[in-house]
């Protein structure tokens, strides 16, 4: 059997009915088992201020870090909020990026998808993502691209998929997401010797 890999998922979306959580939920259902899946809140994250960045930072920080930094890969499912993402993802990012040199996003591979209620796709929010994390050296999954659109049309009133064709899709892509994270997280002795 392949190795095991765990993966962060952050959400983009705080809101109770948010489609983006569905599809997170749903590429974590439909994923290989070599992929388990650890939602990791970030809506009670301060705004990231380097005053507060002391010997004793905010409690939601250190457990933000901790979350991620424990995981093998980070898949991120984000609305686009006004051609980018929103802004709490931002301060997400900024929160994990620092103390300078210890950001916990480096080289671990990820999966970038976008979502929209409308027709786009999210495509403005899902390649300012992909700009922040090329500056952590993260890896991100080129292919398949994955902008949902149309994301409040895809689920019945139980929270389940309605589209055959989204559902394959989504299988899809959490198997060429465990191909490339297998690829791209060392081994785990290989990690121990470093
Ligand atoms: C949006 N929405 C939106 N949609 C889009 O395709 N491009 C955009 O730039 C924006 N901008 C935007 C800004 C703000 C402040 C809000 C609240 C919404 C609509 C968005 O796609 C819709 O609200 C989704 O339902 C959000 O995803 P969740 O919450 O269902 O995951």
């Amino acid at each position: 059997m392949s190795q095991s890999h765990t993966v962060a998922v952050l959400v983009g979306s705080l809101r109770k009915d948010s489609a983006s959580r569905k599809i997170a939920q749903a590429i974590a259902d439909l994923a290989p088992a070599q992929l388990a899946f650890r939602f990791v809140e970030i809506g009670d994250l301060p705004h990231y201020d380097p005053d507060l960045e002391t010997d004793a930072p905010p409690e939601a920080w250190t457990r933000f870090r901790g979350e991620v930094a424990g995981a093998d890969a980070v898949l991120f499912v984000t609305p686009e909020y006004n051609r980018s993402v929103p802004g709490f993802l931002k301060n997400a990012v900024d929160v994990g990026s620092r103390p300078w040199g210890k950001a916990v996003w480096t080289d671990k591979p990820a999966l970038i998808v976008s979502t929209s209620a409308g027709g786009l796709g999210g495509f403005g929010a899902n390649h300012h993502l992909r700009q922040m994390l090329s500056f952590f050296n993260m890896p991100v999954l080129g292919q398949p691209e994955v902008y949902i659109a149309n994301s409040l049309s895809l689920f019945d009133e139980s929270g389940a998929l309605v589209s055959e064709a989204t559902t394959d899709f989504l299988r899809t892509v959490g198997e060429s997401f465990a191909g490339f994270v297998a690829r791209n997280v060392p081994a785990k002795a290989d990690r121990q010797a470093a």
